[in-house]
């Protein structure tokens, strides 16, 4: 005789249960395993990750319009996006001020923000490293970091060449997600900033997706 049927159907949630739990588990050692290891080394984003950039679902936290809207550029500024990565958030930042320098270390996301750029007067592209840039001192209003700063071994260095480049009352905007395996907490960067010679003047969002505002001091 066979065990009685609702029992069968205990058990089998049971199992689930069990099975949902392992999963969680594993995913959340997996996700601090990922998170130390990069944290521990950080590096750019390889460029077989672009995907990761572009998904939709980012795009619900990280509305490029939103954001550009959000870093209070100024039509006549001459602003420096740097890591601009695939350029999800070049056109947009484009719109908004006199013109827009977009920079990365990897000649193919450039590649591909070049793609989405063609015909927008205002934009050049540069290739370059944020720690060395090759920009001359005091010729910039604006420096926006999305998501980059993280992914540099130096970032109070990082930021102190950022202003370099600015002028005075320069405003750097840093923005960070937990999406980002580098994630680091609001208060890190406002640490980092400080130390760079920097101002915080305004803080949007919040711990899963912020966007800081610093002005040279
Ligand atoms: C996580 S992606 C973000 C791209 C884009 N800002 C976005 O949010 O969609 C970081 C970008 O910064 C670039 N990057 C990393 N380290 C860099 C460095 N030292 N100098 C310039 N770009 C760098 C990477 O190549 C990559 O394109």
């Amino acid at each position: 005789m066979g065990q009685p049927v609702p029992a069968r159907r205990a058990s089998r949630r049971t199992g689930g249960v069990a099975l949902a739990l392992v999963g969680l588990a594993a995913f959340t050692i997996a996700q601090l395993g990922l998170r130390l290891w990069v944290r521990s080394k950080p590096r750019p984003i390889p460029y077989g990750w672009a995907w990761l950039l572009e998904n939709p679902w980012r795009r619900r936290y990280r509305d490029p319009v939103r954001l550009a809207g959000a870093c209070g550029l100024r039509s006549s500024d001459h602003v420096l996006e740097v890591g601009c990565g695939s350029g999800l958030f070049t056109p947009a930042l484009a719109g908004r001020c006199a013109h827009l320098t977009a920079l990365d270390i990897e000649a193919r996301y450039l590649a591909q923000t070049a793609a989405r750029t063609a015909g927008l007067p205002n934009v050049t592209l540069l290739h370059g490293d944020l720690l060395a840039l090759p920009i001359l001192a005091a010729s910039m209003d604006a420096a926006v970091l999305i998501s980059v700063l993280t992914e540099v071994p130096a970032p109070v260095e990082a930021l102190r060449e950022c202003v370099r480049v600015l002028r005075p009352g320069g405003r750097i905007m840093v923005g960070e997600e937990f999406f980002g395996p580098e994630y680091v907490l609001p208060r890190t960067v406002d640490n980092w900033a400080g130390a760079a010679g920097l101002r915080c003047i305004g803080k949007q969002g919040n711990g899963w997706a912020y966007l800081h505002i610093y002005e040279v001091i």
